[in-house]
C-alpha cells in the first residue's frame, strides 16, 4: 500500500501522467477503466483559473467514476498559486499537484514550469502558498533540475517534503533535455534512497513496456510509475504492466474488438463532455494512435475524421470491428519521441 495523505494506492501504483491537451475526462475514462490507479487532470494555469478563463475552468472538470484524481496547477507568482489552491479545494479532487516540470517555452518565460527548479527557494514559497491554501494533500511533479549542470532534485526533495507535500513525481530528464535522450533514473534512486525521505516517490520517464515497467522497479526502488507518452492510444498499458508484475507474462495485445469498444467509449464520453461538434473533432487526432500496426487502414482512417455524426463513425467502427475481425496484433512498438509535446 502506498499512502498520499489519506489517499491509500494499491501495492505498486501506476500512475496516469498529466498531459496538455490529452490526458482530459474521456482519455482518463479510459485509462481508468484498463488499470490506471491515480489520474491527473492537464496542467492548469493559476493566472487563468483567477481570471476565469474558460479553458482552464473547463480542465478542473472530474468525475466521481475517475477517483482518485488529482488537479495540477501551474504558476510562478505566490498569491496566484494560493488562491488557485482554494479554487481546486471547492471542486474537491482527491489532491492538488502542483508542476514544476513543464519545459514549454511559453510556461517557463513566465517564471513557471521547470523555470522555478533554478531558484528552491521559490519553488518553496509557491508550494507552502498551496499547501497553506487547501485542506488536499498538496504532491509536486518535476524534472532533475534546470539542465545538466544544475541537478538538484536532491535539495528539492527535501524542502519539498519539508513544506508538506505527501508525495513527489520526478521525470528523470532536465528541462534543457526537453525530451529528448534517455531519462536518468539513478537521480530519482538516490532522491529514493534518502534516508530523510519519507514521502512516495513516484518515477516518470520513458516506461513504454511491461519489461521496462519492471526493470526499472526493481532497480530503481521507486514507489510507483507513472505513464504519459506509452498510454496515448494505448491505455490498455496499465493492466498490461500489472499483469506482467504479478506473473511474469504477457497478456495478448488487444484484439480489434476491444479496441474498437475503447474507441467508442472514447468517442461518446467526448461528445458528452465536450458537445457534439467538439467532441466529434477532438476525438480525430485519437484514431491513428488506436488503430496503428492495422494493415490498410488509411481508407477508414480518412473516412473516421470526414464524417461529421457519430452514427456515421460507429459504423464505420463497425465495419473496421467486422474487417478485421480474427487479426493477430504485433506486441506494441512504442514512437516515443513522436509523442512528445512540442516544446517551443
Ligand atoms: C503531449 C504532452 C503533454 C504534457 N503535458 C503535461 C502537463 O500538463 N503537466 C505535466 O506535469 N507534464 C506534462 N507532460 C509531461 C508528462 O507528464 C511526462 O512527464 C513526460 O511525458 C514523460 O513521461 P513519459 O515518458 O511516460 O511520456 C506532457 C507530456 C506530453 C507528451
Amino acid at each position: 500500500m502506498v499512502n498520499i495523505g489519506p489517499i491509500s494506492l494499491p501495492g505498486f501504483p501506476l500512475l496516469l501522467a498529466p498531459m496538455e491537451d490529452v490526458s482530459d475526462p474521456p482519455f482518463r475514462a479510459v485509462c481508468k477503466d484498463n488499470g490506471a490507479d491515480l489520474m491527473y487532470t492537464e496542467f492548469i494555469s493559476s493566472e487563468g483559473l483567477i481570471r476565469d478563463a474558460i479553458k482552464s475552468r473547463q480542465k478542473l472538470d472530474i468525475f466521481d467514476y475517475e477517483r482518485p484524481i488529482g488537479i495540477q496547477i501551474f504558476g510562478g507568482d505566490e498569491e496566484a498559486m494560493g488562491i488557485s489552491a482554494q479554487i481546486v479545494d471547492t471542486i474537491n479532487p482527491d489532491l492538488l499537484d502542483i508542476n514544476f516540470g513543464c519545459p514549454v517555452k511559453k510556461v517557463v518565460t513566465k517564471g513557471a514550469g521547470a523555470a522555478v527548479l533554478k531558484d528552491i527557494d521559490l519553488m518553496v514559497r509557491l508550494t507552502a502558498a498551496c499547501v497553506r491554501s487547501t485542506k488536499l494533500p498538496v504532491t509536486v511533479k518535476t524534472r532533475l533540475g534546470w539542465d545538466n549542470d544544475s541537478i538538484n532534485i536532491g535539495e528539492v526533495a527535501e524542502r519539498l517534503q519539508d513544506t508538506g507535500i505527501k508525495a513527489l513525481s520526478v521525470h528523470g530528464r532536465t528541462r534543457a533535455q526537453l525530451y529528448k535522450g534517455q531519462a536518468d533514473w539513478s537521480h530519482i534512486a538516490r532522491v529514493k534512497d534518502n534516508p530523510r525521505i519519507r514521502i512516495p516517490i513516484f518515477g516518470n520517464g520513458d516506461i513504454d513496456s511491461p519489461e521496462k515497467a519492471l526493470e526499472y522497479k526493481n532497480r530503481f526502488g521507486v514507489d510507483g510509475i507513472m505513464i504519459g507518452r506509452a498510454a496515448i492510444g494505448y491505455p490498455w498499458i496499465f493492466n498490461e504492466i500489472k499483469h506482467f508484475m504479478a506473473t511474469g507474462e504477457h497478456l495478448p495485445p488487444p484484439g480489434i474488438e476491444q479496441r474498437v469498444e475503447v474507441i467508442r467509449k472514447h468517442l461518446h464520453k467526448s461528445v458528452e463532455w465536450k458537445g457534439l461538434v467538439p467532441g466529434i473533432n477532438e476525438m480525430r487526432r485519437h484514431y491513428n494512435n488506436y488503430l496503428k500496426g492495422l494493415p490498410n487502414i488509411k481508407e477508414f482512417r480518412l473516412q473516421l475524421v470526414t464524417v461529421k455524426t457519430v452514427e456515421e463513425i460507429d459504423y464505420i467502427l463497425d465495419t473496421i470491428r467486422k474487417t478485421y475481425a480474427g487479426y493477430a496484433f504485433e506486441p506494441r512498438k512504442v514512437e516515443m519521441e513522436k509523442m512528445a509535446c512540442n516544446c517551443d
